[in-house]
């Protein structure tokens, strides 16, 4: 399974922060939005990810992130040179993808709440050809609608409709076969010029090949892209974060409880940059007394809660 998060786009809503800046290197709380997209797909096990990011912005992210080898992973980038459409990533990374499965995420999204890690482990484990997240929200118009029956069989998707059929929106989050490559080939642009998500998953519905995962209510899904939401986001980790004592998406962390890179490692990132928070949390996380009793198992790790072996 292969890993893709979009942080291209135009940012629009996010004018004039984003006028000089891309929206998906702008702070939630207390590091880069993009954190919390690879965060999830690190989470789900993917060891190889490709960002897939605008000419200008590409540089940037490559600045941030590197290759990957300091968090245990593999990271790719691609330019997207102009925002024309969710979809259009699948072909932009078709070599990457090769005969693979792929998790697609939009750089703007962020998931949290216990469970999800298995949630999501179990989706990509039981994956059939496509699968969508649903969320419940109290204005499902603004966003792409599925609407499914009580075996969970998805009967239609809308894009912000009228009149939905459901209260359950379509997160930025989709796991795909390879086929997602050529039938993204096929679309066509809508009305507003895009490559629309929500046509691809059509493509997969009309072959009853489209499954739904629904996300519960004690799950928080947030996208950062209006200028409330970003607020939103920043104090909602800002709080949970204050409460228990751990990092939301802390990307070290994550690569040291997935056993991807050692205590020392760990320990020697935060003290490169122990002069801040961020910094002072690493090395604290590394000399944690108790520390074995929380990493030694994924299944047990209080910050994801439990998490099904493969
Ligand atoms: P949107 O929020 O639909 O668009 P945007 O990010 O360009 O913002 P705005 O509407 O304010 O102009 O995009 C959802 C996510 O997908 C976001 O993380 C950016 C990303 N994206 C791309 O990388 N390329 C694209 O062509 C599009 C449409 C979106």
């Amino acid at each position: 399974m292969k890993g893709i998060i979009l942080a291209g786009g135009s940012g629009t809503r996010l004018s004039p922060s984003t006028d000089s800046m891309n929206k998906h290197l702008l702070p939630v709380f207390d590091k880069p939005m993009i954190y919390y997209p690879l965060s999830v797909l690190m989470l789900a096990g993917l060891k190889e990810i490709m960002i897939i990011s605008t000419s200008e912005d590409t540089p940037r992210f490559k600045k941030l992130l590197g290759d990957g080898k300091e968090l245990g992973i593999t990271l790719a980038y691609r330019e997207q040179t102009e925002p024309k459409g969710i979809p259009e990533a699948l072909t932009i990374a078709e070599d990457f993808i090769e005969d693979d499965n792929v998790t697609l995420m939009l750089g703007d999204n962020i998931f949290y709440g216990q469970g999800f890690t298995t949630t999501l482990r179990n989706a990509i484990k039981n994956h059939r050809h496509a699968t969508i997240f649903g969320y419940r929200v109290k204005d499902p118009h603004r966003f792409g609608v599925v609407e499914f029956d009580h075996h969970k069989k998805v009967l239609s998707l809308e894009e912000k409709p009228d009149d939905p059929k459901s209260d359950f929106a379509v997160t930025g989050l989709y796991i795909y076969d390879h086929r997602a490559v050529q039938i993204a080939k096929k679309l066509q642009p809508s009305a507003r010029g895009e490559l629309e998500i929500t046509d691809l998953n059509k493509e997969y519905l009309k072959w009853n090949h489209l499954d739904v995962e629904l996300l519960g209510r004690g799950f928080a899904w947030m996208d950062a892209g209006t200028q409330q939401s970003l607020f939103e986001a920043s104090e909602f980790v800002k709080t949970t974060q204050q409460r228990q004592g751990f990092k939301i998406a802390c990307l070290e962390e994550i690569a040291f409880y997935m056993n991807y890179i050692s205590k020392e490692a760990l320990y020697e990132k935060g003290k490169s940059m122990e002069k801040n928070d961020y910094g002072q949390y690493l090395i604290e996380i590394a000399e944690r007394k108790h520390s074995e009793q929380y990493w030694d198992s994924i299944d047990h790790h209080p910050m994801l809660g439990v998490v099904e072996n493969d």
